[in-house]
């Protein structure tokens, strides 16, 4: 697809990271408190403000869910000024909840922007993930094949034994035989109790030590994940996975017809996309707020699939 001329994503960037610094700064004081929804409503309603004040014509496609269930950056919500570009948003106020409840590690608020229709509409259901890095060729691994298969293969294009790859995966006992079979291959797991929007991340980032990231987590985090790769390097597919018959219904009423599709990075964003991410608690991604008297210190990493630049932003702001 052709990018209109009015996406000028090297300053709609820039109001992107303030979106997702505005959304850390408001849930900072939450950390560690042990309240989920108050850190993710802090997070929503800044993030909400924030996105109001740029200068397009912005639909919310990946959010905090339904127009029924969530009243505030629902799905279909158009945000922005109203003149601009018109423009999709994904967007996660705060990716691990309980990450920052419980202030542990990775939690991010988390943003993308690209041109109307350009990002999959993925249904609040599962997605079967896989990920891996940059400079791999293309379709060394796939959804296709078998999780230790993967592993075997990772390792034959690094040249390396299996037993030096490393796999991310969620810790869920749905994942107990993906877990163990990863394990019969002799390669590592990193398990995350969250967050695999920064999971997905990891594999990009060579000083994190993941290889591949694999298994099932949120579809709307895994749009979102493949934004970021989009801009960082590296494969990605995703296969949404439905329990019921109203999972389905929601993956049609979102216009998806094909329900068995295994999606590529680029078939979940098919465009050019701009991705920011926020540090709530420290991370192996960006640090998280840091807050002194009378100061809050956040990290973001600002992303352009266009030329592939990763910007890192520290930004110190006086609380009121
Ligand atoms: P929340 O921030 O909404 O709590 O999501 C955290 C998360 O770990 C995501 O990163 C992941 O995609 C999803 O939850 C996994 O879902 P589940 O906890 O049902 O396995």
């Amino acid at each position: 697809m052709t990018v209109p001329v009015d996406f000028n994503d090297r300053m709609l960037s820039l109001g992107l990271a303030r979106v997702s610094e505005a959304a850390a700064h408001a849930s900072a004081r939450l950390i560690g408190r042990g309240d989920e929804k108050a850190a993710d409503q802090a997070a929503v309603n800044a993030m909400r403000d924030q996105l109001n004040m740029l200068d397009i014509k912005g639909v919310v496609v990946i959010g905090e869910g339904e127009r029924d269930e969530a009243p505030m950056l629902y799905i279909g919500e158009e945000v922005g000024t109203g003149t601009g570009p018109e423009v999709d948003i994904a967007l996660d106020p705060l990716e691990g909840t309980t990450l920052t409840a419980k202030d542990m590690p990775n939690a991010l608020t988390v943003i993308a922007m690209a041109p109307r229709g350009t990002l999959l509409h993925a249904p609040d259901v599962y997605m079967e993930k896989l990920a891996i890095g940059p400079g791999y060729p293309t379709d060394v691994v796939s959804l296709a094949m078998e999780p230790a298969e993967r592993v075997r293969a990772l390792a034959k294009a690094k040249n390396c034994d299996a037993s030096d790859i490393t796999c991310c995966i969620l810790e869920r006992p749905r994942h107990q035989d993906l877990i163990a079979e990863i394990r019969a291959t002799g390669a590592a797991i990193r398990l995350i109790t969250d967050g695999d929007v920064a999971g997905v991340i990891h594999c990009a980032e060579e000083t994190t030590g993941i290889d591949m990231y694999m298994g099932s987590g949120g579809a709307p985090e895994g749009v979102l994940a493949a934004s970021a790769l989009k801009c960082m390097g590296g494969q990605m597919w995703g296969k949404l996975l439905f329990r019921n018959d109203d999972e389905r219904g929601r993956a049609r009423k979102a216009g998806i017809t094909d329900l068995d599709r295994i999606y590529s990075r680029d078939e979940l964003v098919t465009s050019d996309v701009i991705f920011a991410a926020t540090g709530v608690t420290n991370g192996s991604i960006v640090q998280g707020v840091k807050r002194e008297p009378g100061f809050q210190t956040t990290e973001t990493i600002l992303m352009r699939s266009k030329t592939g630049s990763v910007r890192r932003m520290i930004y110190r702001n006086p609380v009121k």
